[in-house]
């Protein structure tokens, strides 16, 4: 028998306990001995639960209990969850965390720690949920040289696309949605404005390229700013709008990393990838592409994750895993005006035929996007491949054009 304590009776917490004591047997099987909760934190009451005696409100009665060897923290945020996985690994308890937003700002010194003690500071469900990707990437496809990262990493901004592209729901109207089916962040203005996707995309940067990669250091734009005209856009170019988190590898083992909207083309397979689900792609010299898919949000599939890598734990409790990267450096993450880019630029024109004229000269010879109903003096082109700096620059010294708006394309 071994002890575990869970922090955090939330979604993902209180999906823990349900999968540890529905799939008991099973995983007594497979982590070679019987898991016992012993302790839940929370600050709530349950006494309905039939594990109503595990609850206690004070941190320290998991902190000073020796039994407990293994600590499950899915509260979520940075404070105190931050504090409390320290204190945890400074007293000699592996952790487990499905909580991103942490291990993309404290990962790396957090991972010190565990090593340090010969410990284990697992985090498989921070990214994509229920999907293996961080084993798979670190282990599975060690042999490669890792040239891209490219993933839909949020699944209440995909589902909320899916929605505004399927059934030509609101903005507002596919949040409320996503909220009620529990996908969304408590505050959801960290999926919408892409800080969920960015948080990710560190996680899947820092591991796949062995040095910290900070959020403040990843360009993010969230999907607040699209409207049903984008959607019509990007359908007319036989593409749909996916909120992408991408890391790029480039020469000197630089990086690019950036969260956006872009427009993929229907036959690109993360364009097939609907509603919650998630899905990476990682580009590997020597395998290709390999393109993960899976439930990204939600209760049972994050906490199938968290109970992973918890029997994973009870298996490795005196031996480390060696899911590990060092401290960031400045400078490795490239200002992303320096990446190339092509965009779907949509403007109003004071004069449309000045306005292509602008347009040649800057682009040369553009492809026009065309949608019904559209006002006469809007005009949509697609820009040559350019750096984004480049696009932007032109784009800023149009004369007699307002409105300018640009989607980015993804170009694998
Ligand atoms: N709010 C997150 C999402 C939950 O929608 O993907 C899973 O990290």
């Amino acid at each position: 028998m071994i002890s575990i304590a869970v922090l955090g009776h939330g979604v993902v917490g209180s999906g823990v306990v349900e999968i540890l004591r529905n799939n008991a047997a099973h995983i007594t099987h497979k982590a070679g001995r019987p898991i016992e909760v012993k302790r839940i934190l929370d600050l709530r009451e349950f006494p309905e639960l039939p594990y109503a005696d595990r609850f206690t409100k004070n941190f320290d009665d998991i902190l000073a209990d020796e039994d407990i060897r293994i600590v499950v923290e899915a509260m979520g945020g940075l404070h105190p969850a931050y504090d409390f996985v320290k204190a945890c690994l400074l007293a000699d308890k592996s952790v487990v965390t499905s909580n991103k937003e942490l291990v993309a700002a404290k990962g790396d010194e957090l991972l010190a720690i565990a090593k340090e003690r010969n410990l284990n500071f697992l985090f498989e469900a921070s990214v994509g949920g229920g999907i293996p990707i961080l084993r798979p990437l670190d282990q599975c496809l060690a042999a490669n040289n890792i040239n891209e990262i490219a993933g839909i990493l949020n699944g209440t901004t995909n589902f909320m696309l899916t929605k505004m592209f399927e059934q030509g729901m609101g903005f507002d109207e596919a949040l409320a949605l996503a909220q009620q089916l529990g996908y969304a962040e408590r505050d959801p203005s960290a999926d919408v404005e892409g800080k969920d996707a960015c948080r990710k995309t560190c996680i899947l940067a820092s591991l796949a390229y062995g040095k910290h990669v900070s959020p403040d250091e990843v360009y993010t734009e969230g999907i607040t700013a699209i409207t049903k005209e984008d959607v019509q856009y990007a359908e007319a170019m036989g593409g749909v709008i996916k909120l992408i988190g991408r890391v790029v590898h480039t020469e000197g083992d630089r990086l690019y990393c950036m969260v956006s909207p872009m427009i993929l083309s229907t036959d690109n397979l993360l364009a097939q990838v609907k509603d919650v689900f998630n899905a990476v792609m990682v580009r590997g010299d020597s395998v290709g592409d390999v393109v993960f898919v899976g439930r990204g949000a939600g209760k049972l599939p994050t906490a199938s994750a968290v109970v992973a890598d918890v029997i994973d734990e009870v298996k490795h409790i005196t031996a480390r895993k060696y899911l590990f990267w060092e401290s960031g450096e400045p400078g490795r993450v490239l200002d992303h005006a320096q990446a190339s880019a092509a965009k779907l630029v949509r403007l109003t024109a004071e004069d449309t035929a000045a306005a292509k004229a602008q347009i040649a000269t800057a682009f040369g010879d553009v492809t026009y996007v065309t949608v019904p109903n559209a006002p006469t003096n809007e005009l949509a082109f697609i820009t040559p491949t350019m750096t984004e700096g480049a696009i932007d620059a032109a784009l800023a010294a149009f004369d007699g054009v307002s409105g300018v708006k640009a989607l980015r394309i993804y170009i694998g």
